[in-house]
């Protein structure tokens, strides 16, 4: 049996942040970032829990600031000779995978995600070829050979209607990597799914107990759920969804406060488009518990003004994506379903 890595048996540490820029040097930075991206013909697409002031950035030159299925279309599609993809690692591989010609910079490329680590290619392989009867799914959090793997990429914002679609042919579903989202999509869809048991360091650490005691606090909130977080969390929301759409229930639903179960990097985007509204972060520690990620995904947070700037300098190796041409062409076609399965949906 193939031996699957969980978040209790994985070894990883948490990365330093960027040291705090004074508001001269921010600036200043912001400035010369300004410069850097029309010099290089380059564009900034940055993900929703990136640093405020990297999101606010991306807005204002014309970038993009979006969930992970938006990034990877928004990349694909612009015309810019290169791309700054500020997030985590498998979303500038993903960028590669789909535009091999453009050359795609990132701020680190230490900047990981548990569920790609906890999803070692060898080992899904393994798994993979022990249940050659089922279709496999994974999600976009997982590297390049991974998702070469795989029949099907999809990621948060439309995992419910891919599967839904499978299920209606029915096909069975090999679902890799966060048992989370997958248990979510098997609940929701009453699909065949054998789940892979990786897990998100953010999300895992909502707590049940204590989101019942804020929400006791705050009667008339709604609780907003990313799909990565434990089914009790997911029990509890008015909303469940990607970024994007946890983005939309913030505006669509009539409450005034929100409590959030995602990282609170989103509140930068909740806040602008609602500024009348409340938004809380929902607990990540009971009494006397402690947290490891506290709600803020740690390598995202490794992203900082500074380091794009250098990036789009230097354009050096330690921010340029490789993704091997040959697994990069096998990774695109699950890649390539996926936006032409998005393209079909509203
Ligand atoms: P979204 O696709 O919802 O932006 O999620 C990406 C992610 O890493 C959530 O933890
Ligand atoms: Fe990965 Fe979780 Fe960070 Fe998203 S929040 S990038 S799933 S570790």
């Amino acid at each position: 049996m193939t031996e699957i890595q969980t978040l209790d048996t994985l070894d990883y540490r948490f990365p330093p942040k960027p040291k705090p820029l004074t508001p001269e040097e921010k600036q200043e930075t912001v400035a010369r970032i300004k410069e850097l991206l029309k010099e290089k013909d380059a564009v900034l697409v940055a993900h929703y829990y990136t640093d405020p002031d990297i999101q606010a950035l991306a807005e204002e030159t014309g970038g993009c600031v979006a969930d992970s299925l938006e990034m990877a279309r928004f990349g694909r599609d612009h015309p810019a000779k290169k791309l700054i993809v500020a997030g985590v690692r498998f979303m500038g591989e993903t960028a590669k995978i789909l535009t091999p010609n453009k050359q795609v910079l990132m701020p680190t490329l230490d900047a990981e995600c548990s569920l790609d680590l906890g999803c070692p290619p060898d080992k899904f392989a393994e798994f993979c070829d022990q249940h050659p009867d089922r279709t496999v799914v994974v999600y976009a959090n997982t590297s390049a050979a991974v998702k070469a793997r795989a029949d099907w990429v999809v990621t948060s914002s439309m995992a419910l209607e891919l599967v839904d679609h499978l299920d209606a042919k029915g096909e069975k579903i090999l679902w890799a990597p966060d048992k989370h989202l997958g248990g979510y999509i098997a609940r929701e869809t009453g699909a065949d799914m054998l789940l892979w048991q990786g897990a998100c360091v953010v999300h895992d650490e909502f707590k049940a107990k204590a989101l019942n005691d804020m929400k006791a606090l705050h009667p008339d909130a709604a609780i907003l759920v990313h799909p990565e977080s434990p089914e009790n969390i997911v029990a509890m929301a008015d909303a469940v969804g990607s970024t994007s759409q946890l983005i939309k229930a913030s505006q669509e639903l009539p409450n005034d406060t929100f409590i959030v179960a995602t990282d609170k990097g989103i509140f930068y985007k909740m806040q602008q488009l609602q500024p009348n509204k409340t938004f809380i972060e929902a607990p990540t520690a009971g009494n006397g518990a402690t947290c490891r990620s506290c709600a803020h995904c740690p390598w995202m947070a490794m992203n900082g003004l500074k380091a794009i700037e250098q990036a789009l300098e230097t354009g050096g190796k330690e921010h340029e994506i490789h993704v091997d041409p040959e697994l990069g062409k096998q990774a695109m076609v699950p890649l390539d379903r996926m936006l032409a399965f998005a393209a079909t949906l509203k």
